[in-house]
């Protein structure tokens, strides 16, 4: 597969002649937004705590800010469906429910803003949004400036009430077009390809989109990371081609911290978003998430993996045993060679660590001068590898192992 580095990148900068060329986006954008754990609650008088509403959105601020998750990179906070009122206001624009944003969207970007984070929303191409708001088709426009008005800097745009679907391309290439004209720096995170399945055009997600879910929206549980897994590794050879920076494939939020992971399934999460340079987009009360589950959040060395500024997307290499062994090549190049994260990653449920024993160049890591390696997820601790050497990981039952493995320089030439 990959022969050089330089090759390797040239074809990529060949492919991506037409990339959205908003400048954003060019490591996988990092953020919470409140959509997997918070839903479309909209009773504040049952649930003042957890409602959509501007109180929800500065308490996460606050906590993103104070809490280490935007010195970490988690930068953007976005909020999901269920903002709208149910009508525009008389001059045609968007305006949030007057009950639960009393104090209108400007100021609470500009309250997300003064905390040093970036502010994201949500609207829908449709005719209305998946939870029956009021949507952009017809507006798309008016939507875009209203938007950069506000001061939004992320716009996560649905597919919901479209017909008919083969639209959706030309719109989203539109609504691109309104974004870019408002002057401001909008990353647009699309999910046309979701809904278009196998007759998603990737051109055009890469021409007007940072980022595009393809799967279905990821739930509370193990099963559910699971079957974007499989959707991933059944589109695999595709999907990989399409990333890059700037552009791409979003498999949905971190759910790391809620109620459905246990701690080794957060890392086996973590470990496969890290690899699949996605976007890290947690989904999680930041009040009340627990101490271990914040630490796999944070883990500074699955966050470097992601965030390496080649952005290529790791790929399965192999499964041996029913342990999934992912590679994807990372900064810095040596001579020819590639840095890596490896990840092991359990599908066996069989109760006990599951030893596997392999040699690096069984993987395609073949820099002769060998490897520094890092445990993610166990300390910061290096030891030096070779491609030869014989080595060995224990695997949880659907847990992982996250392995950063920095290429050395050829001595004596
Ligand atoms: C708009 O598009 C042009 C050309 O593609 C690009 O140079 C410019 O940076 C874009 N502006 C914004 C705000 O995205
Ligand atoms: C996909 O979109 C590109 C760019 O707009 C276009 O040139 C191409 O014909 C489209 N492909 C299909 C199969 O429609």
């Amino acid at each position: 597969m990959v022969e050089s580095p330089v090759l390797f990148i040239l074809s990529l900068c060949i492919l991506y002649a037409n990339a959205l060329d908003n400048g954003l986006a060019l490591t996988p954008p990092m953020g919470w937004l409140h959509w997997e754990r918070f839903r479309c609650e909209t009773d504040c008088r049952q649930f003042p705590f957890d409602c959509i509403s501007e109180e929800l959105f500065k308490a996460m601020a606050d906590k993103m800010a104070s809490d280490g998750y935007l010195d970490a990179g988690y930068e953007y906070l976005i909020m999901d469906d269920c903002w709208l009122a149910m009508e525009r206001d008389s001059e045609g624009r968007l305006q949030p429910d007057p009950d639960r944003f009393p104090s209108g969207i400007k100021a609470l970007a500009d309250y997300v803003h003064a905390k040093g984070l970036k502010f994201g929303i949500y609207e829908d191409y449709g005719t209305k949004t998946c939870a029956g708001y009021p949507g952009s088709l017809n507006n798309l426009e008016i939507d875009a400036q209203t938007f950069a008005e506000w001061g939004v800097d992320y716009l996560k745009f649905d597919g919901c009430n479209v017909t008919p679907d083969e639209s959706m391309e030309a719109g989203h290439l539109e609504m691109a077009g309104y974004l870019n004209e408002t002057g401001r720096e909008i990353v647009f995170s699309c999910e046309f390809p979701l809904y278009r399945g196998n007759k998603a055009n990737y051109s055009v997600a890469i021409e007007a989109c940072n980022l595009w879910r393809n799967y279905n929206d990821i739930e509370d549980s193990w099963i559910s990371v699971t079957n974007i897994v499989n959707h991933y590794k059944q589109n695999g050879d595709k999907y990989v081609t399409v990333a890059g920076p700037g552009h791409w494939n979003d498999p949905d939020m971190l759910i790391i911290g809620n109620f459905g992971l246990s701690l080794d399934q957060s890392k086996a999460q973590m470990t496969i978003w890290s690899i699949w340079a996605a976007p890290l987009i947690m989904s999680v009360d930041l009040r009340t998430i627990k101490g271990e589950f914040k630490a796999i959040l944070l883990n500074k060395h699955a966050i470097k993996i992601n965030q390496d500024a080649l952005g290529i997307q790791g790929h399965l290499q192999t499964t041996i045993d029913n342990i999934d062994v992912w590679v994807k090549p990372v900064l810095p190049t040596v001579g020819g060679e590639f840095s890596y994260a490896v990840g092991f990653v359990s599908n066996r449920d069989d109760g006990y660590p599951f030893r596997l024993e392999f040699a690096l160049r069984d993987f395609g890591l073949n820099n002769s001068a060998g490897y520094v390696l890092t445990d993610a997820f166990v300390s910061d601790e290096t030891t030096q590898v070779k491609s030869d050497d014989t080595l060995e990981v224990f695997v949880n039952p659907t847990g992982a192992v996250l392995w950063h493995l920095v290429a050395n320089e050829e001595k004596n030439h």
